[in-house]
């Protein structure tokens, strides 16, 4: 009778422990996916919508952030066909509709199941700061048309708006000093830090209307237009920043000739770059060590390969050589460049060697200190991510600890459960060899 009683009995206990196995099988491996689950990356868009032209740049952020600000990389940088948007003044609609290839490259980036939730950014700078001077309606109504142009996108759109001078100065010297490490830093520790010997750099920028200059300075900034704070990484910042409108490379060129055009003839221009005249700009070369010099500082100079630590000297003298070259000898100097980009070789080198000199008051001894940059890191050095870095302190954080918190409990919970099995089934399995084997001895 025995060995007909233990039979059921075996079938049960392997019925239970083929059941507590799926259990511990459910508990284990699911959450065990969850634990190794990388962190949730996050997107956001930001349009730079300048006086010459507009670019989309779309960056990711890991979604649990270093004392509530985000480490933003670049993914991609899309530039807008056409001119800048404040071109369109008399066309609004164009503006927006020439948007359209950079969105939908940005949706074939963004995940489909992220794109509701990316924060979607345009900011205009100097060239519809101009426009807006001149007829605030059609700057609207610019604005207007790209909101509705990427409204039409399943973003978050945030809106579209003119930066101030200081916003836009301020944004660039977060990114260059983000990108140099003066702000955070990836440690031997394998952590990101507060580096500790380290002096943040000023930023030099020239647009196209406008060139902004920014610094931390020593003492605090009295002037409200000019002074900035933000809280980066759980440090705050005081800076200055200035931007002077219509000193940008375009509308330099543009108010040169404005002049010469008044003093030849008598002939009023109405045009806010003219003729409130050259405005003072501070003298304050000396407060800061080693500006970085972007964007058009750049450019300008790298044509005539200037940016790679040149002194002065030779700076002043390649200058003077291309301002005394004839239209041939130009283009057998450069013969892949456009003949806009030599015609104007002359006057933009020279304004921007004036600007860095008579504006900005650099000399021989300062001037090596200037680092010229266009991108670190495959990040182009602009406003656009000190912005989007910036606004990660809005954007609510994910820390990894809400994700790993309950699978850790489970994960308890089936190693426990796990040894009970174990425990229950050597029980058992030796419970049923002993009863076997004692029914045997019976059975004899
Ligand atoms: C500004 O632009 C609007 C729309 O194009 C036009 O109706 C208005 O007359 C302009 N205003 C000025 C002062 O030029
Ligand atoms: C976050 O703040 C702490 C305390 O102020 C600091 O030690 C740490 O370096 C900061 N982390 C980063 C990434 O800056
Ligand atoms: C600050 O800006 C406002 C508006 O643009 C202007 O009226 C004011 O004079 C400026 N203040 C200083 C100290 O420049
Ligand atoms: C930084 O600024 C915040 C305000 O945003 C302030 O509460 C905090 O005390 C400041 N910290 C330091 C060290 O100055
Ligand atoms: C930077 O972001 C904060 C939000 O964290 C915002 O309040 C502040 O206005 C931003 N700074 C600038 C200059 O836009």
């Amino acid at each position: 009778m025995a060995p007909r009683l233990l039979r059921p009995v075996g079938c049960g206990s392997a019925a239970v422990l083929g059941l507590l196995t799926v259990v511990v099988f459910v508990l284990v491996l699911i959450p065990a996916k969850d634990a190794v689950l990388p962190t949730r990356i996050k997107y956001g868009l930001v349009f730079d919508a300048g006086s010459t032209h507009t670019s989309l740049y779309i960056y990711r952020w890991p979604a649990d952030k270093e004392n509530d600000t985000g480490i933003v990389s670049q993914v991609e940088a899309c530039p807008v066909a056409g001119p800048g948007i404040s071109s369109y003044a008399d066309d609004p609609a164009g503006a927006g509709a020439g948007l359209k290839p950079c969105l939908d490259r940005a949706m074939k980036i963004v995940p489909a199941e992220q794109q509701r939730e990316t924060p979607t950014y345009l900011g205009a700078t100097a060239g519809m700061r101009l426009l807006r001077e001149e007829n605030s309606t059609k700057a609207e109504q610019v604005l207007a048309e790209v909101s509705k142009a990427i409204g039409e996108y399943p973003m978050d759109f945030r809106g579209a708006r003119i930066l101030t001078g200081s916003e836009e100065g301020s944004f660039g010297w977060i990114t260059v000093n983000y990108l140099l490490e003066t702000l955070v830093k990836f440690s031997f520790a394998e952590k990101w830090e507060h580096p500790q010997d380290t002096e943040v750099l000023g930023a030099l920028d020239l647009g196209g209307a406008s060139t902004q200059i920014t610094f931390q300075p020593g003492v605090p900034v009295e002037d409200r237009n000019t002074s900035v704070f933000f809280r980066l990484y759980g440090t705050n910042y005081s800076l200055y920043s200035h931007s002077y409108l219509c000193y940008g490379q375009n509308q330099a060129l543009k108010m040169l000739l404005a002049a010469l055009h008044q003093a030849s003839s008598s002939a009023q221009i109405s045009h806010p770059c003219y003729p409130q005249g050259y405005q003072e700009t501070t003298t304050v070369a000396e407060l800061y060590d080693s500006p970085c010099a972007f964007s058009g500082f750049y450019h300008i100079l790298h044509f005539l390969n200037l940016t790679g630590g040149q002194s002065l000297s030779l700076v002043n003298a390649t200058i003077r050589k291309i301002c005394n070259s004839s239209w041939k000898q130009l283009q057998e100097l450069f013969p892949t460049v456009s003949r806009t980009q030599i015609r104007d070789a002359c006057t933009a080198s020279s304004y921007t060697l004036t600007l860095l000199l008579q504006g900005y008051k650099f000399n021989i001894t300062t001037w090596p200190n200037i680092h010229f940059i266009r991108q670190v890191a495959n990040a182009d050095v602009g406003w656009t991510l000190g912005y989007m870095l910036n606004l990660t302190n809005m954007i609510p954080s994910e820390p990894p600890t809400a994700l790993t918190e309950l699978p850790r409990s489970i994960w308890i919970a089936a190693t426990v459960l796990l040894a009970t099995m174990l425990i229950l089934s050597f029980c058992l399995l030796t419970a049923m060899c002993c009863q076997r084997n004692s029914s045997g001895y019976d059975q004899l």
